[in-house]
């Protein structure tokens, strides 16, 4: 079985992750959704939300696992014995960065390699921080994200941002 873990902080998962999801199995059986704590980016949603969100917005693609992994990427990738990272990538910008992660990975793992998909056109705009801050400002995001996670961000920031 073809096995592809995508990693992210998912904070919160959108429909570009999403799409991501569905594209990697066009090459892989198993799709492990590998969610980072990441304090150092100051979550909005603590991780068993974006879990939660995650579980729901993935219920009906088979073959979709969620984990919540802590420490380096290329150790989680030894113990599950899974050799494939998937990562979106949206636009030239992402590229540098995604470059130094993906050699960094090897180097660390050299058993390891990343396989990159393009999302589609209509989501390669969106990240988790841009959709937050329309969301904070009351602005419509029920387009580029799950309906859970509309309300979830809906019910967030009529408490006030953290
Ligand atoms: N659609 C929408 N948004 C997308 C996307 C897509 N297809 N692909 C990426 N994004 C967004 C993410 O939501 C994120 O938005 P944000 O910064 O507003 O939160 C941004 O693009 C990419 O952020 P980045 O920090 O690159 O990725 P990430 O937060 O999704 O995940 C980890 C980063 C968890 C994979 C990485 O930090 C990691 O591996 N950590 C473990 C520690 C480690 O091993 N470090 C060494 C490896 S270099």
């Amino acid at each position: 079985m073809k096995i592809g873990v995508y990693p992210g902080t998912f904070d919160p998962i959108t429909n570009g992750h999403i799409d991501i999801v569905r594209r990697s199995f066009q090459i892989f059986d198993k799709v492990i959704i590998a969610v980072a704590p990441n304090p150092k980016k100051k979550p909005l949603f603590d991780i068993h939300e974006r879990v939660e969100m995650i579980r729901e917005a993935t219920r009906n693609i088979p073959n979709v696992e969620i984990e919540i992994f802590e420490g380096l990427l290329a150790e989680y990738m030894k113990r599950k014995g899974v050799h494939a990272i998937v990562r979106g990538l949206r636009a030239i910008s992402d590229f540098e960065h995604e470059f130094m992660m993906a050699l960094l990975n090897r180097k660390l793992d050299g058993g390891v390699e990343t396989v990159f998909l393009m999302p589609s056109e209509e989501y390669s705009y969106l990240t988790s921080s841009a959709i937050k801050e329309v969301a904070s400002y009351g602005g419509v995001v029920k387009d580029l994200v799950p309906p859970m996670v509309a309300q979830h961000l809906r019910e967030r920031f009529q408490k006030g941002p953290k």
